[in-house]
């Protein structure tokens, strides 16, 4: 039977989030998205990443904040691990059986990883500033999601793993970029390569968090840096972020040039405001 949908266009139904263990919550222009799978450590499948793509497609356009956080004292113990086997999970076709089979070509599975990607990718977008508020662990997919993020606010017993690697797979949730942007190659082989945890201390001196608090007052935290943003006109912060994203591959020309565009767009807005 088809399952009720809100249509096109329209966020998630709540029998589609909880199929894909997901929580959402849209009050203003915060977007809470709890990833909720207590009995399975919170762990991730292909339909959590489409339903996130989902929700990103059709959030409403005064959401400015997302917060990412895990059910309970977990983030999210990464892919469901049932994925690689030729079973799946609950109707969901696992990542293996189609090679298995021989039903799915190479350019079939790319283009299923690319549609798994677009759950991570939106979480870039320059319109949102997008938090993830971590406790206990962000393995594999976990910490790939954590990393799509542009704040990571980890609580004391948060710790990161990639995990990939140990599995005989490579991190391709979009993780790899941000890690060698934040901590560079030689940093980011050894964490991958290891495949180890890396606590919240050490993630808080390698820059992968921005604050890390005590556990119980985490939710705390994250409301304030939350109410900080939100202090932030919203066009500014946009055209800011979007700023600051081409920084690394843009020359300094490059980008004084893309400060002195956007800069002409906040003064024309500016001098709208003060002549209406
Ligand atoms: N996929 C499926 N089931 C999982 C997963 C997972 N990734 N992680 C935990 N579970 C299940 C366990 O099988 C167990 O189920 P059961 O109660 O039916 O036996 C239940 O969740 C509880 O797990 P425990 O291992 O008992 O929980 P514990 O708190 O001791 O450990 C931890 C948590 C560290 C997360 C551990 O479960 C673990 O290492 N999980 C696997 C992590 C992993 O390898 N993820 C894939 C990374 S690669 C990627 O994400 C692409």
């Amino acid at each position: 039977m088809a399952q009720a949908s809100n249509g096109p266009g329209q966020l998630p139904t709540e029998a589609e989030l909880t199929r894909a263990g997901l929580r959402l919550a849209v009050d203003g222009q915060v977007a809470r998205i709890t990833i909720s799978r207590p009995e399975r450590r919170n762990a991730m499948t292909g339909r959590t990443w489409t339903t996130l793509a989902h929700i990103g497609q059709t959030l409403p356009a005064d959401v400015r904040i997302v917060v990412l956080a895990g059910e309970g004292d977990i983030f999210s113990a990464g892919i469901d691990l049932n994925m690689f086997t030729p079973e799946g999970v609950d109707g969901e076709r696992s990542m293996v059986a189609g090679i298995l089979d021989g039903t799915s070509t190479k350019a079939d599975v790319e283009a299923y990883i690319a549609g798994l990607q677009e759950g991570f990718l939106w979480l870039r977008r320059p319109d949102l500033v997008t938090v993830a508020a971590v406790r206990g662990h962000a393995i594999g997919a976990g910490f790939q999601l954590a990393l799509s993020c542009d704040l990571r606010i980890l609580a004391d017993d948060a710790n990161f793993c990639m995990k990939e690697p140990a599995l005989g797979l490579v991190p391709d949730l979009t993780g790899t970029k941000p890690l060698v942007d934040i901590v560079g190659v030689h940093r980011a082989v050894e964490i991958c390569l290891t495949a180890r945890r890396v606590g919240a201390q050490e993630a808080r001196e390698l820059g992968l968090a921005e604050l890390v608090v005590p556990a119980d007052e985490l939710s705390a935290a994250v409301d304030d840096v939350v109410a900080a943003l939100l202090a932030t006109d919203a066009e500014a912060a946009a055209a800011t972020k979007a700023l600051l994203q081409q920084a690394a591959g843009n020359t300094l020309g490059e980008q004084a040039e893309a400060e002195r565009r956007a800069q002409v767009g906040r003064l024309t807005a500016l001098a709208r405001t003060m002549s209406s």
